[in-house]
């Protein structure tokens, strides 16, 4: 069951954008964060959730899509993520957040795929200009940006080969393949 869902939990990038989330849906996913583990106890995190088109848009501009793809630009209108999670660093509750928005993304993105949901962790965001132009108090600093939605694409997990190659690549048929390396070849003792 475990795996099935890990398995599942790909990074999606091209969805059914009319099929919305609910606001709803979105706090129940970033209840599963909540619950989740955080460095001494400091819960620095915090979130903002959209699920409107306007500010999905304005979104949307600030984000670059799968870097290893230099021929595609990123999803197209109508193949666009109907919802998103912020996660921001609150510094007034600490200045370094460790890895509590990995594990917080996970646990969001894991629950969102329990719900028949996808989504992918983008770290490639114009912060200081999303920043602003979301009107986001300088106190938050913006650590990831979760894009979510109704996943159109088909994800195939792949081997990493001999040349170790691990850029993730998509067919004629749009059918994106993700290489990972082998379980031996990660456990080193
Ligand atoms: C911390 C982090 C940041 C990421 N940032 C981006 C990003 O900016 N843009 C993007 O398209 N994908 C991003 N990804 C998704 C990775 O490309 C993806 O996890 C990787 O290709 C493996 O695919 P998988 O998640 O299906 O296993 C990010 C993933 C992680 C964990």
């Amino acid at each position: 069951m475990m795996k099935d869902l890990v398995l599942k939990n790909r990074s999606y990038r091209r969805f059914y954008q009319e099929v919305a989330i609910e606001l709803q849906t979105l706090r129940e996913l970033v209840d599963l964060a909540r619950l989740s583990a955080s460095a001494l106890n400091l819960q620095p995190l915090k979130y903002m959730l959209f699920c409107d088109p306007e500010k999905n848009a304005l979104i949307f501009e600030h984000l670059a899509w799968a870097g290893y793809l230099k021929d595609w630009p990123g999803p197209g209108e109508g193949e666009r993520p109907s919802a998103y999670i912020i996660i921001l660093g609150d510094t007034d509750i600490s200045r370094s957040f460790g890895c509590d928005h990995g594990i917080a993304a996970q646990s969001i993105l894991l629950g969102a795929t329990d719900k028949g949901l996808g989504g992918c962790m983008i770290a490639s965001v114009q912060r200081q200009q999303l920043s602003k132009a979301l009107g986001i108090a300088s106190r938050y600093e913006i650590i990831l940006v979760l894009a979510l939605g109704k996943p159109k694409e088909k994800v195939v997990i792949e081997t990493v080969g001999p040349t170790g190659d691990v850029k993730y690549w998509h067919d004629s048929e749009g059918v994106h393949h993700v290489p990972k390396r082998q379980l031996d070849d990660i456990i080193i003792a």
